[in-house]
């Protein structure tokens, strides 16, 4: 087999990536999301070092569940993928995914080439007609055997499987299993991440069955050459599809084989890292030199994010609502490459205000501000450098966790770079400085810094950092770094980047929330003794009477990450079921005190009413586990205050919301509410 496959690709040489094809037989879900935003990331990167790159996603369109999914809607499979594909293709745009093909499998060009592979390997000998029996999981359209099952079920959907007994054809993929054995344990770079690898190789150690390759229970594939009584499997049929879609419209077999990432989640690792290579090796052709894996996208409980669950969160939704970058950020950053991560809206927004806003918008705001008030928008180079700013080695660091496949590692040491920045900024203090050659020398050198932020942001948020260039003046998402101190800047002031969300964003409302105010300029603004508050949206699960204190009750109180105990001075005011199950807005680290023997973990925020009782303050529909925030104030909490600490933070009734000043609390489901009277102390 020729090694060219296992050469790293050369500098201007080419890059071809692909994500794992998709069943359209239900909306996109986050983890297909997922999926093509590490891909993108990797593709702009390559493309970006010059190298000749080709993307491709698309659809899985063929096979007994779409065939059953078209059926309960009412139409033929053609018109259910049609369909489908508009929404998966709208999300690639979302998401602004740039790839250059998107392959549908029911398209005549794929059909050709899966035939024309599947009779290959029956030239040479390596697929014979017989009889199958075998456990059958439709939703993984996957054989298990005995020693896979979990208690007769499937080990990915916890379903039962179908007895299924048919004639089929078979792949002699066990003929195989000492070569892949070989390649694999030779070739360290072609699974990522070890661990997989790993499981991989001592799967292997395992018998390893021939692969049935035909189905004929069903009609919804392309026909077995020779033997329209058949379908070819819908495995062998979607792997075809890295190569089918290179050789037409236009042939770019030559050109782009063999891939050089294949990127897909762990459930489909079998299929890609020996099943396709066997086929692959069997019909002559180079091997993809490496296959990615990445994790799963996990619910706030740790269970995957899957349709038969119920607990999958659309990716256009939360890229309407928070921006399409800011999603791909979160993604890139929050999830460790190559391990599961679970996802939390609440922590996007904390990394929005906090890594986007705080650290970066705020950066680029003081900067450009300050430049166009004290050197006219204009400064060029000239004057010592400040080797700790020069981006290069930064872009090296970079470059250098690209290339082992750790992005969130490489975003890690940009966002180092970016506090440094902030840190210089604060320590030169050009605000305060009345010396303009030491200012020009602070901001050019700060400039220089933003240019190489840009640079290195633009795989991961192209427009942000297309906006960072234009608002120093300078190209977008230059290729390589230029040397150190021979860019001269014009700066252009726009609003902010990162808009603070001053209000909880209208449901289903696009982009960002409307109203922002733009961040604070210059030295960075003391913070607010309301961002040491961590107030949370808390769901009241149980409430039993205080043994020892007829005023309390101990409650029960989930704060999504955790349960804690907290003792509450209701139990005057209201009855036990007016409280079960209740949202409430608890302050989450005030520090544990013993309440007549027990110890209270946190207060719940509530207020006097007119008619004397006390209620609790109203979170509303928020998720259990938000923060409650107020705009224009953020910053991490304090990991413990005192009630002293509380009370310069004075919390009041104003038209039926709770507000800290003038500013209204609130979460992304609304304001914080309560029926209390004007004034009244929330406490
Ligand atoms: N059609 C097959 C792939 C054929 S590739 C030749 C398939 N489709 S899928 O729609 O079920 O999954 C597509 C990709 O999304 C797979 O790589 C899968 O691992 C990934 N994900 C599906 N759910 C996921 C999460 N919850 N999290 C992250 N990715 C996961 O399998």
């Amino acid at each position: 087999m020729s090694s060219k496959g296992n050469d790293p690709p050369a500098p201007g040489g080419k890059f071809y990536i692909t994500t794992a094809i998709d069943y359209p037989n239900s909306v996109p879900h986050l983890g297909h999301a997922y999926e093509k935003t590490v891909a993108d990331f990797y593709a702009r990167w390559h493309r970006q070092q010059g190298l000749d790159t080709h993307l491709l996603t698309g659809l899985d369109e063929h096979g007994e569940k779409i065939q059953e999914a078209a059926e309960k809607a009412g139409t033929t499979p053609q018109a259910f993928v049609d369909d489908q594909a508009k929404v998966f293709r709208a999300l690639c745009q979302e998401l602004e995914i740039s790839n250059d093909d998107f392959i549908r499998t029911s398209e005549p060009r794929h059909h050709r080439f899966a035939a024309e592979l599947f009779a290959r390997l029956q030239a040479r000998g390596d697929v014979y007609f017989g009889n199958y029996e075998g456990d059958y999981c439709i939703s993984c359209e996957s054989f298990y055997t005995d020693s896979q099952l979990q208690d007769g079920k499937c080990p990915i959907h916890g379903r039962p499987t179908e007895r299924v007994k048919e004639e089929s054809y078979f792949f002699r993929l066990g003929k195989y299993r000492p070569w892949i054995q070989e390649h694999i344990r030779s070739h360290p770079e072609f699974i990522y991440p070890e661990e997989r690898r790993n499981e991989i190789l001592s799967r292997l150690d395992e018998e390893v069955r021939d692969l049935s390759i035909s189905r004929c229970t069903f009609n919804w594939g392309i026909p077995v050459p020779g033997d329209s009584r058949h379908v070819i499997y819908v495995w062998f049929d979607a792997l075809s599809n890295y190569i089918s879609a290179l050789l037409s419209p236009r042939n770019l077999y030559e050109r782009f084989w063999p891939a050089d990432v294949h990127v897909i989640g762990k459930d489909i690792i079998w299929f890609h890292t020996v099943i396709w290579p066997c086929i692959l090796h069997s019909a002559g052709h180079p091997l993809p030199r490496q296959v990615y894996v990445h994790g799963f996208i996990l619910d706030r409980e740790g269970r995957k994010m899957a349709k038969h669950l119920g607990n999958v969160v659309d990716p256009l939704e939360v890229a309407r609502r928070h921006g399409p970058e800011v999603l791909r950020y979160y993604f890139l950053r929050a999830f460790a490459s190559g391990l599961d991560g679970k996802f939390s809206l609440e922590e996007l927004i904390e990394r929005y205000h906090g890594e986007l806003g705080n650290d970066l918008g705020n950066l680029i705001l003081r900067v450009v501000k300050l430049v166009e008030s004290k050197f006219a928008g204009c400064l060029a180079p000239g004057g010592a450098v400040e080797a700790d700013l020069d981006p290069l080695p930064v872009e090296e660091e970079y470059a250098r966790l690209v290339e082992r496949r750790e992005h969130h590692r490489a975003l890690e040491a940009l966002w180092a770079f970016i506090r440094k920045t902030n840190a210089y900024l604060n320590e030169r203090a050009p605000w305060k400085e009345s010396d303009s050659r030491a200012n020009a020398r602070t901001l050019y050198n700060a400039l220089e810094a933003l240019r190489g932020i840009a640079s290195l942001l633009a795989p991961v948020m192209p427009r942000t950092a297309a906006a960072v260039a234009e608002q120093i003046g300078i190209p977008p998402a230059p290729g390589s770094l230029a040397a150190f101190g021979q860019t001269a800047y014009r700066v252009v002031r726009k609003g902010p980047l990162f808009p603070r969300l001053e209000a909880p964003p209208a449901a289903g409302a696009g982009g960002l929330p409307p109203a922002a105010h733009p961040q604070p300029s210059g030295p960075p603004a003391e913070s607010d003794p309301f961002s040491w508050l961590d107030l949370r949206v808390g769901l009241i699960e149980e409430v039993k009477e205080h043994p020892n204190a007829d005023s309390l009750y101990v409650l029960t109180v989930n704060l999504g990450s955790e349960r804690r105990t907290v003792c509450a001075g209701l139990r005057k005011h209201l009855q036990p079921q007016e409280l079960e199950r209740r949202k409430v807005v608890v302050l989450a680290n005030l520090k544990p005190a013993k309440l007549r023997g027990l110890e209270s973990r946190g207060m719940i925020l509530a207020t006097d009413r007119r008619d004397g009782k006390v209620a609790p303050v109203d979170p509303g529909q928020a998720a259990v586990g938000e923060r409650v925030q107020v705009s224009g104030i953020a910053g991490p909490a304090k990991p413990a205050i005192t009630l002293k600490d509380f009370e310069k933070t004075p919390l009041r009734m104003k038209g039926g919301r709770v507000v800290y000043g003038e500013k209204p609390l609130w979460t992304s489901a609304g304001e914080v509410g309560c029926e209390a009277a004007d004034g009244a102390t929330v406490r």
